[in-house]
């Protein structure tokens, strides 16, 4: 392939020439200066590492699981997990204005790796909780499952899970977790741009997703299609923009978005919220 003049140019010059040497270390360091200023206002934050989740005869270990599949020195993974190099909200804050869009940081960012992967392993008692609101072998619909640890477990539990996320990396880390955790017959991975299944699920899970979507009535709208009669929507009411939660949106009336799908609320549960789909 021809090669245009001016990268032809590039190609040939050979670092460091002074004034772009110059440019470069002036440039990391100021970018240096900004990540550890982002960090600034999360500094008493603590998160701890997840602990093992065991379900039946699976252990699964999703610290080790990111070291494996990152290939990052494993103290590297803790202090991610920790969010100590950086956090999800850095990354947010650190975008240009241009690529300040939800669907593009969603699928594109690499720090919600480390952050979903406390979630579930800090609390097993939900997976528990959500078990219990299913028939046994009922197919689920882990909806912006993140690293996966929900499906998993409920996988693990004998459930029929669909996993979707719209993170690029997640998608992949989940497809690694199952082929490592041999779970590939029990849960499949839906590509984020397809449709979801007609009348399919006997309950679809939205863990901390809702509040993250600014297409919110659309996005109901195809979770409410795929809900059988009888179906449930199991979710965690955190609409509100905080330091927190740069990139969060306000609750634009999902109890009426859901009503309009015939979707109401059946009960309010210390962890997560409890919706059902009744007959037309
Ligand atoms: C706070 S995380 C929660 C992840 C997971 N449910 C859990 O509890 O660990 C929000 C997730 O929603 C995903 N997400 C954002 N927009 C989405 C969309 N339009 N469709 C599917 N997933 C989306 C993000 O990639 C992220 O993994």
């Amino acid at each position: 392939m021809e090669l245009n003049g001016t990268f032809a140019a590039l190609q040939s010059t050979r670092l460091p020439a002074s004034r772009d040497a110059t440019a470069v270390a002036v440039g990391r360091s100021l970018a240096e200066t900004g990540r550890r200023l982002l960090l600034v206002p999360y500094r008493r934050e603590r998160v701890e590492l997840p602990p093992v989740l065991v379900v039946g005869e699976h252990r699964f270990d999703v610290v080790d699981d990111l070291v494996e599949f990152t290939g990052l020195p494993p103290e590297t993974v803790r202090s991610l997990i920790a969010r100590r190099i950086e956090n999800f909200r850095t990354e947010w804050l650190q975008l240009p204005d241009e690529l300040r869009d939800d669907r593009w940081f969603y699928l594109s960012s690499r720090t919600y790796l480390f952050a979903n992967a406390v979630h579930f392993h800090d609390a097993p008692q939900s997976i528990d909780e959500i078990a219990q609101l299913l028939s046994p072998g009922a197919r689920v619909l882990d909806f912006g499952g993140g690293t996966g640890n929900l499906s998993l477990a409920l996988a693990a539990r004998g459930f029929r899970v669909d996993y979707r996320d719209l993170s690029a990396l997640q998608a992949e880390f989940m497809r690694y977790r199952l082929q490592r955790y041999g779970l590939q017959d029990r849960v499949e991975i839906l590509d984020s741009w397809a449709e979801l299944p007609s009348d399919a699920y006997a309950a679809v899970c939205a863990f901390d997703v809702l509040e993250h979507l600014p297409d919110l009535p659309r996005v109901v709208r195809q979770i409410a299609a795929s809900l059988r009669e009888g179906g449930l929507l199991l979710d965690t009411p955190t609409f509100a923009i905080t330091i927190a939660n740069p990139m969060h949106h306000e609750d634009p009336g999902l109890e009426g978005l859901l009503a309009e799908h015939r979707i109401a609320l059946e009960q309010t549960l210390p962890a997560f919220r409890v919706w059902k789909k009744s007959s037309a």
